[in-house]
Formats: structure tokens, C-alpha cells, sequence
């Protein structure tokens, strides 16, 4: 009996959880060696699943940063005997592709041991529910704005996490016929800042923009399309998110802000009550006014076909489209026995949600933060520090900001860069391959963003023809993976399963 098979017997006869150490493949070689693993006996909810493991395959040729630019590859072991698991076979199932990013903060490979990776104790291990359902996971860690190298020069600043997903998804497709799993199948995932990143890798498909940035990583030679995305309160759009941000939120001059400048979903989130200074409150204002010109610039549709369209103080046919989502939401929690009544601004009549008073509901709501939300005037927020450079740690991105920055001698984004962080950029631009199925989530109590920046993304897809299905659910906040049941069954009916056989 080879070593390998010893390893593998004395994993699956015991160990839930078993890391020999394995030598990480060499970087120069991206070849998938479907050989080389560990194997793990997964167990949740009574069921129970044996997968093997192929952690910390580095992804790209010349990594920057090997820890993180590199995946944790799960595959039911059933796939390598020839079987099923419901209707997927190791030719047709899908690669769950989620990542972990929160922040644009750096992210590890996405890990089997849910209790290892950082957020509350008891969050849901979305990995193991994909193996259980017969999904290959492929979890890609990604650089992020805090990242740097010996030398002190920040290497995962904007479009670092994006580029690094893309040769992740192009390991992926060049390794398709050595892995099981389909490659022309590939659904990702992610929450806030990995929601974000998500959307993007979805709408940027295959654009030669990133194509340089690939080549000097020495990415597989491999498209990097992917089949379907799921985002969760995707933080996104940030260069029109301030003006965004103060559509919903102007008037609304108290905030209950986060005590911690990374705005990560995953740490814990200390509310620091507070009032907007005059200064703000001008600026707030001035930010609304630009929000009108940029909604009707998209020139969106709503489903039946209508403009959808504002006016000069942010009134009109997109305003009530936000309110119908929100309206149709609370309407559902209501059926389902969670009554809202008592929320700000809902308005009930024979136990039936008839409308929402939008301001109402905002105030409700509380502001989280002051404006400008995300290009902030001091080069404080997460976001400026995206879109620093190797050396320069944060910049402004957007005029408005530049022109009132309080920081002497601060510097603006170049658009490109800019414009490579946002898939509404990518929608409809030559060369550029969309995901065909969308599924967007943003809670109905999330003060991340505004409802504006989810509402926006949906339509514009909808608008090119791609498959879309956008909710606000009622009462939740900044947060991702609530409703994993709903997900894979959307997952399941995008790849065409027969319910039946799940
Ligand atoms: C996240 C949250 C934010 O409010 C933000 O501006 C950026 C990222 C996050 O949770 O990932």
C-alpha cells in the first residue's frame, strides 16, 4: 500500500478533520494532480459525506502572495467511483466557487473547517452544505487593500482581489478536464465586499482589461467566464454609492455609525450614536442632487417595461420600484407569520402589506454613515484605502470628493481602475462575457448601502436580457449565507436539476 493510501485509509476511517502535510504543488505548475489530497469525512445534520481535499493550490504561475492567492478544492468522492449524487454526475456538477473576502480586506482560501474561519461562531458552513448537495467547492483566498510585501508596498490594492478570482476561475477551466466538477459551471459567492467581488467576476467575464494584470501573475491560459453569481449585499458601484447613499438617506441627520473603520460583515459591529455637523449636512445635500442625472444616465426598465426614472429631488418610477421590492418583502414576512406592522412606515390594511412610506422607513432605518458614505473627505474609509497604490496608501475616487477633500495634496484614482472594480461598467462593453443567472440579496434593515445600488445592478441585467432574482429580505441586516435552503434550491433550478431528484 503507497503512503498516499495509507494517508487516505486513516483519514476516512476515523478523522472528521485530518492535515498531513502536504508540499503546496510548485507555483510554476498549474497542473490540477488530482492525486494529491487528503481525504475528509464531512458530517452535518446527521448526514455525512467523504470529499478529498486539495487545500492551498496556489493558482496563479507567479504569485505574489502564495498564502493567498491560492484555493481549497473539495470534491465528493463518489465523483471519483463513477456516481451520483442526486442528478450531478462528476461530468455536469457545478463548481461553488465562494469566496471569503469582507472588507476588501485580504482573504484566505474559504476553509472546510467552518469553525476556523473568522465571523460568529455559529455561521453556517456554507462549504460543507455545498458538498452534501454534490457541489465541488472551490474556494479562492484573494489579496486585499492591506495587503504587503517584504518590502512594505501594499500589493492587493484595486483591482488586486478581482484580478486574483479571475486566475482563479481560469485554474478553473484550464484544469477542466483533470477535475471533476464542470468548469462551464462555475457559480460564485460572496457577501458585502465579496459580494461585490462576486457581481464583478460575473459581469467582467473574459474583458482584455484585466489581461495584463493576468499575464504578469502568470494565470492559466483559460477564459474566465462564469456561469451564475450569487451576491449578498454586494458593496458596490462605490464611485456613485455617496450620491446613492444621500438619495435614501438625506434628512436623516442622526446616524448610528460602526466603531470600526473596516467595515467588515464579519467582525463584530459596535453602533457609535452620533449627529452629522453642518458641513456634512451640506454635502449630503449636494450629493443628492447628483443622484437624479446618474439613475436616468442607465436609462432603465422596470420588469413590464417601464422607465424607470427620477426626478430633480429623487422622486419618480424608480423610487417606487424600490418601494414595491421593499413593499413586496414585507408583504412576504407578513404571509409567512413574522408580523411587521409595528415597522416605521409599513402600512397595513386587512392584515396585507398595501404600501411603505419610504422616508418613514428610512428614518427608521437609521443612517450608518455620514456622507460622503464611501469617498470620504478625509481618506478614511475602507474604500479610499481600496484604491491606494503600491505606495500611496488611500486615494479619493470620485470628483465630488477630490474637489472637497480635507486631505492636502491627496490624489484621484485613475478611471480605469476605477471603472475595473464595477460591473455596471461591464454590462453591454464589447469583449466583456456576462454570467447568465443572477441572484441578489440585500437585506431590508441593511444601512451598508443604499437599496439604490442592489435595485440598479438587477435592472441593468435584467435590461440585457440575463436571468435575475433580486430580494430585500424583511429584517435582515449586513450579512450573507441566511438562507442557504433558498439558495442552492435556485442553484439547483439555474442548472436544470429536476427538483425531484435532488
Ligand atoms: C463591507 C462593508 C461596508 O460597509 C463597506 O463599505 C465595505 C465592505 C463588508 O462588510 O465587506
Amino acid at each position: 500500500m503507497s503512503l498516499r493510501s495509507l494517508l487516505t485509509t486513516a483519514a476516512t476511517a476515523g478523522a472528521i478533520s485530518l492535515n498531513a502535510a502536504h508540499a503546496a504543488p510548485a507555483a510554476s505548475d498549474l497542473v490540477f494532480d488530482a492525486d494529491h489530497y487528503v481525504k475528509r469525512e464531512v458530517e452535518l445534520r446527521g448526514q455525512r459525506i467523504v470529499v478529498r481535499a486539495y487545500e492551498n493550490i496556489v493558482y496563479v504561475a507567479k504569485p505574489v502572495d502564495a498564502s493567498l492567492q491560492a484555493m481549497n478544492i473539495y470534491v465528493p468522492d463518489a465523483y471519483f467511483r463513477g456516481e451520483r449524487i442526486g442528478d450531478f454526475t462528476a461530468d455536469t456538477a457545478p463548481i461553488f466557487l465562494p469566496n471569503q473576502v469582507g472588507g476588501y480586506m485580504p482573504a484566505p482560501p474559504g476553509s472546510l473547517d467552518g469553525a476556523k474561519m473568522p465571523g460568529p461562531p455559529n455561521r453556517p458552513n456554507t462549504i460543507a452544505e455545498a458538498l452534501l448537495r454534490g457541489y465541488v467547492v472551490a474556494a479562492p483566498g484573494a489579496r486585499g487593500r492591506t495587503s504587503q510585501g517584504a518590502d512594505g508596498r501594499y500589493t492587493g490594492k484595486a483591482p488586486a482581489a478581482i484580478v486574483d478570482l479571475k486566475a482563479a476561475v481560469r485554474y478553473l477551466r484550464f484544469n477542466d478536464a483533470r477535475m471533476p466538477g464542470s468548469a462551464e459551471r462555475i457559480i460564485s459567492n460572496g457577501t458585502s465586499a465579496g459580494g461585490a467581488l462576486s457581481a464583478l467576476l460575473g459581469a467582467s467575464g473574459n474583458s482584455a482589461d484585466y489581461d495584463a494584470a493576468l499575464r504578469a501573475l502568470g494565470a492559466a491560459p483559460a477564459r474566465d467566464d462564469i456561469f451564475a453569481v450569487s451576491a449578498y449585499c454586494p458593496i458596490t458601484n462605490l464611485e456613485h454609492a455617496d450620491a446613492a447613499y444621500e438619495w435614501q438617506f438625506q434628512g436623516v441627520n442622526d446616524y448610528k455609525a460602526i466603531s470600526i473603520a473596516m467595515l467588515d460583515f464579519k467582525v463584530e459591529r459596535k453602533e457609535v450614536a452620533g449627529t452629522l455637523t453642518p458641513d456634512q449636512v451640506t454635502l449630503s445635500s449636494a450629493l443628492k442632487t447628483r443622484f437624479p442625472t446618474y439613475l436616468n444616465s442607465l436609462a432603465l426598465r422596470g420588469p413590464d417595461g417601464r422607465a424607470l426614472t427620477l426626478d430633480a429631488d429623487g422622486n419618480g418610477t424608480f423610487k417606487d420600484y424600490v418601494k414595491q421590492l421593499l413593499t413586496a418583502s414585507a408583504q412576504q414576512a407578513q404571509a409567512a407569520g413574522q408580523p411587521v406592522g409595528s415597522a416605521p412606515g409599513v402600512k397595513l390594511e386587512d392584515a396585507k402589506v398595501r404600501d411603505i412610506d419610504f422616508a418613514a422607513y428610512v428614518r427608521g432605518m437609521a443612517r450608518q454613515k455620514p456622507p460622503p458614505a464611501f469617498d470620504a473627505v478625509d481618506l478614511g474609509s475602507g474604500e479610499n484605502d481600496l484604491f491606494g497604490t503600491e505606495q500611496v496608501k488611500a486615494r479619493h475616487f470620485t470628483d465630488f470628493s477630490f474637489a472637497h477633500s480635507r486631505v492636502a495634496g491627496s490624489i484621484r484614482a485613475d478611471a480605469q481602475t476605477v471603472r475595473m472594480m464595477n460591473p455596471m461598467s461591464y454590462l453591454g462593453a464589447p469583449g466583456a462575457t456576462p454570467a447568465k443567472h443572477w441572484r441578489i440579496r440585500h437585506g431590508a434593515s441593511d444601512r451598508d448601502t443604499s437599496f439604490a445600488i442592489p435595485a440598479m445592478l438587477a435592472l441593468a441585467l435584467q435590461n440585457k436580457g440575463l436571468d435575475v432574482d433580486l430580494a430585500l429580505p424583511w429584517g435582515i441586516p449586513h450579512s450573507g449565507d441566511y438562507d442557504l435552503d433558498q439558495l442552492f434550491a435556485w442553484m439547483t433550478q439555474i442548472t436544470g436539476t429536476p427538483a425531484t431528484e435532488r
